[in-house]
């Protein structure tokens, strides 16, 4: 009797959890993505112009430590990339892939947030704000 007891309450103790718990793990899907683009050059503005294949972000130009931010929803999330061309001084111009599928699903679902610093030696990537991995030169 007592050991059916305890096992009634495993079961509710594991129903009550696993429904706690879908928030959470609804919460981790990969969707609603924000992406950050920080001037990180020491005394250049950089010329930003993003893009997909739906939408024209605009041209901007970022001071020294601007931050060019812009976010999307799910249903836009399938196959999704935004590209970004960049461009500062006379003769340093790059396009690259700001956010991908791939870069979604591994690097930014966590945080949900893709930043990219964008240096003198290149382009630094991060989920967080904090921790850089350097993905692209500008040649
Ligand atoms: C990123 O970090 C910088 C430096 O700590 C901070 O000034 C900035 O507000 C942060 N941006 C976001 C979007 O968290």
């Amino acid at each position: 009797m007592y050991n059916h007891l305890l096992s009634c309450f495993f079961i509710i103790f594991l129903i009550t959890f696993h429904i706690s718990q879908a928030p959470t793990l609804a919460a981790d899907f990969c969707w609603r993505f924000r992406v950050h683009i920080i001037n990180a050059l020491s005394h250049d503005n950089l010329d930003i112009h993003c893009y997909s294949l739906d939408d024209d972000l605009g041209e901007h130009n970022l001071g020294v430590g601007g931050d060019f931010t812009f976010k999307f929803g799910e249903h836009v999330i399938l196959h999704t990339r935004f590209w970004c061309d960049m461009k500062y001084g006379s003769d340093h111009s790059k396009t690259i892939d700001v956010f991908t599928e791939n870069i979604g699903n591994k690097h930014c679902c966590h945080t949900r947030k893709c930043f990219w610093s964008v240096r003198e030696d290149g382009f630094y990537f991060s989920n967080n704000n904090q921790s850089w991995v350097k993905w692209y030169d500008w040649s």
